[in-house]
């Protein structure tokens, strides 16, 4: 059996995920290859209640270490649950956030070592790394701007500005030079960005088709 991809979608609030996922959807639809969509955290029960917990705003604040640790455990769960039994049977899988995150957020963000991070990614990952990750680009407050007519804010949004730009720098240092990685402006407009993906993941399905 073919073994299907792992694509997964990446970038700051506001950034555009849900839209860039929409159309992913469309073209592996359209090209009839079997996909499921999922997110992080979450994406299991025991994810989707540690996703819950993790934005919730409370008056206690959350270790970045406890923070760190409840993503892995959410991701350990979608992972083995999830994600390798789809990709190993064929299917596609796209996913709305995944290690990368954690790079930015909780080592960028929040300032914890980078190799910890690495180390948590070699112990509970030891082999499923994604085929290739959209990073949606956009200028901090741009993005902000955006996610706040959304409506109220959860934990993490209720950062400041030096949060994100710390969050964006590990998201662009992470992708030069490595190929798996497609860096989108997503300033530009909403037309101009959902052409990209589409231009971007053609040319990775007929990629990938050739290497598998
Ligand atoms: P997201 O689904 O993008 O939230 P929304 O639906 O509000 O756009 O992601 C939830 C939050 O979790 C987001 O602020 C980023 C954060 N996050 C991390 O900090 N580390 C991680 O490893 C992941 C997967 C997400």
């Amino acid at each position: 059996m073919r073994r299907g991809a792992f694509l997964t979608i990446e970038g700051l609030e506001g950034a555009g995920k849900s839209s860039s996922i929409a159309t992913i959807s469309k073209v592996l639809k359209n090209k009839m290859i079997p996909y499921i969509s999922t997110r992080e955290p979450g994406g299991t029960e025991l994810g989707e209640h540690v996703r819950d917990i993790l934005l919730a705003t409370s008056q206690e604040p959350m270790q970045p270490m406890t923070e760190l640790l409840l993503m892995f455990a959410s991701r350990a769960e979608h992972i083995s649950r999830v994600i390798n039994p789809h990709i190993n049977s064929g299917d596609w899988v796209v996913c709305d956030r995944f290690i990368d995150s954690s790079f930015a957020y909780q080592g960028g963000g929040r300032g914890l070592n980078l190799s910890t991070i690495q180390d948590l990614e070699r112990l509970s990952l030891p082999k499923t790394r994604p085929d290739h990750i959209f990073i949606l680009d956009i200028p901090v407050e741009e993005g902000l701007k955006r996610a706040e007519s959304r409506g109220e804010r959860d934990r993490f949004e209720q950062e400041d500005i030096i949060f994100f730009e710390r969050a964006r720098k590990v998201f662009l240092d992470r992708s030069h030079g490595n190929p798996i990685y497609t860096v989108i402006d997503a300033s530009n407009s909403e037309q101009q960005v959902q052409a990209d993906i589409r231009e971007h993941l053609e040319t990775f399905i007929e990629h990938f088709k050739k290497t598998i």
